[in-house]
């Protein structure tokens, strides 16, 4: 699973080691991903930290086979790992384009491709578990970019998942509403955290475990018949 050093990424990390998924974690710093592993109980798996840049090719096939090689094989990929940006429309650079749709979309996509590719020589299935954003469904000011990164993975579970639904490799995704990790306490000031917090019927943010228990059940044999599908963990605010 991609981006398991931090927020919403090492809470599913932590939850699928619990139901005793054998991990491959990446990061683009693995010295700081190896002390965070360091840290917490990962319930005794193997947990393999993995460098990833996700916008490299070279470095997504790599990854792919230095999973593969420590764990055996691979059965599920949480595309977690997922560049931000806030910033007016009209401002957004060639560059800020770039880094954002690359790392989110490109990346993801590249690496679903060669993870399905996986299953397929191994002769088994797998889930593709992507994590989008009520960003991705609904809309926002200043984050047309980070948006359509996320409404593009939204799309591409669905087809994905028609193509590959005879090698029984399901594809879906998580549409989290805004979750108070320290990225985002440090994008969001305190009256935009307000005004988002007033969009939500439930009246909280949802929590990391939230959004890990739904990646857990859509990689789990609970959700064989689930593909195509995005699981909004919203608090209601997509539907209010
Ligand atoms: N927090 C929210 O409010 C919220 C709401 C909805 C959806 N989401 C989505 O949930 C996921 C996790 O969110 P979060 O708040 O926990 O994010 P975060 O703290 O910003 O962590 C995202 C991780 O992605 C990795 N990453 C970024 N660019 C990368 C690149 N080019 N190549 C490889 N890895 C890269 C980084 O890991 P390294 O620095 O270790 O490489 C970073 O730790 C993201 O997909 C986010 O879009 C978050």
């Amino acid at each position: 699973m991609t981006g398991a050093s931090t927020g919403i990424g090492l809470e599913i990390a932590l939850n699928l080691a619990r139901a005793g998924y054998k991990l491959a974690l990446t990061s683009r710093d693995t010295a700081r991903l190896e002390s965070v592993i360091a840290d917490q109980d990962f319930a005794g798996v193997t947990t393999i930290p993995i460098e990833l840049e996700l916008t490299s090719e070279a470095s997504i096939d790599n990854a792919i086979a230095t999973a593969t090689e420590f764990l055996g094989g691979l059965d599920v990929l949480v595309n977690n790992a997922a560049a931000a940006l806030v910033k007016p429309a009209v401002e957004v650079t060639w560059d800020d384009w770039d880094r954002v749709v690359d790392a989110n979309l490109k990346g993801a996509y590249f690496l679903s491709c060669r993870f399905a590719q996986h299953c397929m020589d191994a002769g088994h299935g797998g889930a593709v578990i992507s994590i989008a954003s009520t960003h991705g469904l609904l809309g926002f000011g200043g984050r047309t970019v980070y948006g359509t990164s996320k409404g593009g993975l939204i799309q591409m579970a669905r087809m994905l998942a028609i193509e590959w639904a005879d090698k029984d490799i399901r594809v879906n995704t998580v549409a989290p509403a805004t979750v108070m990790t320290e990225s985002r306490k440090k994008s969001l000031d305190p009256e935009a955290r307000k005004t988002m917090l007033g969009r939500i019927p439930s009246g909280r943010f949802p929590e990391p475990a939230d959004i890990a228990g739904a990646v857990r059940y859509l990689a789990s044999p609970d959700a064989g018949s689930v593909t195509g599908q995005t699981l909004v963990v919203d608090g209601g605010l997509s539907v209010a």
